[in-house]
């Protein structure tokens, strides 16, 4: 389960962090259940992550309101919308009923846009007639006041939610590490809380992403800041490794839904780091091997058949391969393969791109003049002078000239610049 939805306060006491705000929107709820509230509806806005819609549920929870949440974005939803405002009378609670909050989230979302400018307008109205509590939900305030939306600034309560200090979050998911039971370095909390940048879904779902360990020690921090995509893999491949019987471990591959090619390169890649045991090291990569000779049937036959053996080999094998147990954090590593791969594929088009350059000044195809690189780069070595003269005449910036000149490559660059501020000057005051 989601520890962002496991760990969402019920009441607004729990809420952290925005102590002013938190007081204002008590202030009016109190206003509302003694039947005499100065504005009939509030705005929070702010950041996300900071307990807008949060706060909103539980001041309906504190005082025993239903909750009414709608898109107020869909034009259907408008007249229900009404009818429930319409509903009751003002000061219901002293004659028996219960309020309804009316929550309508992401309101700065109506966009007004050709044929719907009734949006904003509806709202207005709704406000003024309701005989109901009514929160609006925003990122941006001034994206919700604008255009018909201006009457809003009038009849609305706003309340600004900033972002959440960073000591409130430490004690926040050290709180929830307690009531998972696990260990954590308070370093790991500092960083993830400074990285969060006052938004505290994202630094519950940080916590959430390294804690698949009993004990959160400081290498968790290397793992932190991954995409999600190679988060997951992580995780992953965590479970996979670790995994006691075949099942497991297939499964979690599934659920990655990784190509098997990628994903043996994960596996070989971080196998060495998890498996400690020589004989279990042997045994799992006797595994990994036969999944790549199916994986290489596959390509040559064309039978893709045999992708799942290959991908049943290198997980459910690999796991049930070894005779130890491995606990605690291992840091794995992204495939060195793929990243070098991604770097030729630059590197390539680097050669690329100055060898249009230089068949544009030569008068020949770019593919000609790639296969002339190696002739330039001995021009261009033999004289830093020369080589000043045509990167600059040739435009060439300093990455492609270290794949001429290597090293000397910024100083010729240097250089380079400087006599093409020399011509400018010579245009400029005409001395040609
Ligand atoms: N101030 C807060 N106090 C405690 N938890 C919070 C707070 N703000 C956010 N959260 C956590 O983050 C999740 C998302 O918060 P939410 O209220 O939806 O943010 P917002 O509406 O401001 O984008 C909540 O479920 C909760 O777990
Ligand atoms: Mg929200």
């Amino acid at each position: 389960m989601n520890w962002t939805e496991k760990y969402r306060p019920k009441s607004l006491k729990d809420v952290i962090g925005n102590k002013k705000a938190k007081e204002e929107l008590l202030k009016w709820a109190k206003e509302w259940e003694e039947g005499r509230p100065t504005k009939k509806a509030v705005i929070l806005y702010g950041k996300p992550g900071v307990g807008k819609t949060t706060s909103a549920y539980a001041i309906a929870n504190d005082f025993n309101w239903e909750i009414v949440e709608m898109n107020a974005s869909d034009e259907r939803n408008r007249e229900i919308i009404r009818r429930i405002a319409l509903s009751g009378a003002i000061n219901e609670t002293l004659t028996g009923g219960k309020k309804r909050l009316i929550i309508l989230d992401e309101a700065d979302n109506l966009y007004e846009k050709a044929g719907d400018y009734g949006g904003k307008r509806a709202i207005v109205e709704t406000i003024r007639v309701t005989k109901q509590p009514i929160v609006l939900i925003a990122n941006d305030y001034y994206e919700l006041i604008k255009g018909s939306g201006q009457e809003l600034k009038n009849i609305c309560k706003a309340i600004e939610f900033k972002k959440v200090g960073k000591k409130e979050i430490v004690a926040l998911l050290r709180k929830i590490c307690q009531l998972e039971g696990i260990e954590v370095d308070i370093e790991v909390l500092n960083t993830i809380a400074m990285r969060c940048d006052g938004d505290v879904r994202s630094a519950i779902n940080d916590l959430q992403s390294i804690a698949y360990e009993k004990k959160i020690t400081r290498d968790a921090i290397s793992h932190l800041g991954y995409r999600d995509r190679e988060r997951e893999i992580f995780i992953g491949l965590h479970r996979i490794l670790r995994a006691n019987d075949l099942r497991t471990a297939i499964r979690e591959a599934w659920r990655l839904d990784e190509s098997p090619d990628n994903l043996l390169l994960w596996i070989d890649e971080n196998l060495p780091i998890e498996y400690k045991h020589r004989d279990d090291l042997a045994r799992a990569y006797e595994y990994l091997s036969r999944a790549d000779v199916f994986l290489g049937r596959v390509w040559r036959r064309q039978y893709y058949g045999l992708w799942g053996y290959a991908t049943e080999l290198m997980t459910g094998g690999v796991a049930i391969a070894k005779k130890h147990e491995y606990r605690g954090f291992t840091a794995y590593h992204f495939p060195k393969w793929l990243r070098s791969m991604a770097r030729s594929k630059q590197y390539r088009h680097l050669r690329m791109n100055l060898a249009k350059k230089l068949g544009k000044f030569i008068h020949c195809s770019s593919k000609k003049a790639y296969e002339l690189l190696p002739m330039f780069a001995n021009l261009f070595k033999s004289n830093d002078d020369l080589a000043a003269r045509l990167a600059a005449k040739l435009d060439l910036n300093e990455e492609e000239l270290s794949l001429l000149v290597g090293e000397k490559a910024k100083e010729i660059y240097k250089e380079a610049q400087e006599l093409k501020k020399k011509e400018k000057q010579a245009v400029l005051f005409n001395f040609k």
